[in-house]
């Protein structure tokens, strides 16, 4: 079955980077809506008509289900998508409930774009989990604007995110969790900054687990080592057989240029790097 992944931009990448490990006999899609990101920053109607047509496209690829590997996107869109279409659609859910069942004392930073923390969905979520208490939320929109333009850990990286982080007693927290995936990408700038038992989480490996569940794929027994991802752009390079390489578009141009190819391989190259991060 082929599998879209959909963001606004690369942030998708690190659930695709995920599921490549995990599911490397399938065949994905890729598609970042370069001509649209951010999404964080727009109005919910916005983000709404460009998910729809995000979806129209992937369906006409003919995917047999969408992962929506971007939290805004998924706060804005998911229901109606789910109610225009019947094929498997996977949300990205903040890794809250993760968090409080490790740490289930002390507080949770979550961090995400300002259409996420506004949203119904992360509210709806928070009081399922009774964690009005345990929860902050805290949008960090130029975290999208750096992975966009692959500055991941200059000292500007840096310093934006001990500004936004400065007024917090992170005595008090477990956890900060990446309410969007763009923020995979920040995973070692993060560690500098925060202290060392406040652990950081993604929800990438809970989405991959649901798109295993509602598609019964099979995952791999022998997980795809991470540190060949990027060679899943020239699968003549990979050492055992896989299936294909994931065809990549922006918005709906499909991306063969070698200079954006290379791009995207410096994305995947980095999430290796953050991988082993907590
Ligand atoms: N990657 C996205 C998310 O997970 C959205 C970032 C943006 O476009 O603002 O929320």
């Amino acid at each position: 079955m082929k599998v879209a992944f959909f963001d606004s931009g690369i942030g998708g990448l690190s659930v695709l980077h995920h599921a490549l490990k995990v599911l490397p006999q399938e065949e994905f899609i890729f598609f970042a809506d370069e001509d649209h990101v951010p999404y964080g920053t727009k109005s919910r109607e916005e983000v709404l008509r460009f998910v729809d047509e995000a979806f129209e496209f992937l369906i006409g690829q003919g995917v047999g289900a969408i992962v929506v590997a971007c939290n805004t996107a998924t706060s804005v869109a998911v229901k109606e998508m789910r109610e225009k279409y019947s094929l498997p659609i996977i949300g990205m859910e903040p890794a809250l409930k993760l968090a409080l069942d490790l740490f289930p004392q002390k507080k949770v930073l979550v961090t995400a774009t300002a259409i996420t923390i506004t949203g119904e969905k992360i509210l709806n979520l928070i009081e399922k989990l009774h964690a009005e208490n345990l929860t902050e939320l805290k949008a960090l929109p130029r975290l999208v604007e750096f992975a966009e333009r692959q500055e991941f850990n200059s000292a500007a990286v840096e310093n934006y995110l001990r500004g936004e982080l400065a007024d917090y007693d992170f005595e008090k927290f477990s956890a900060l969790v990446l309410g969007c995936t763009h923020f995979n990408y920040f995973k070692d700038t993060l560690r500098k900054v925060l202290p060392p038992h406040v652990k950081i989480l993604d929800g990438n490996a809970g989405t991959i687990n649901e798109l295993i569940r509602r598609t019964n794929l099979q995952p791999s027994l022998i997980p795809f080592p991470v540190s060949l991802a990027p060679a899943f752009l020239q699968p003549s390079l990979i050492p055992f057989p896989v299936s294909l390489a994931p065809a990549f578009f922006y918005s709906k141009r499909r991306v063969t240029d070698s200079a954006e190819l290379l791009r995207l391989e410096k994305f995947l190259k980095r999430l290796d790097e953050m991988e082993a991060i907590k």
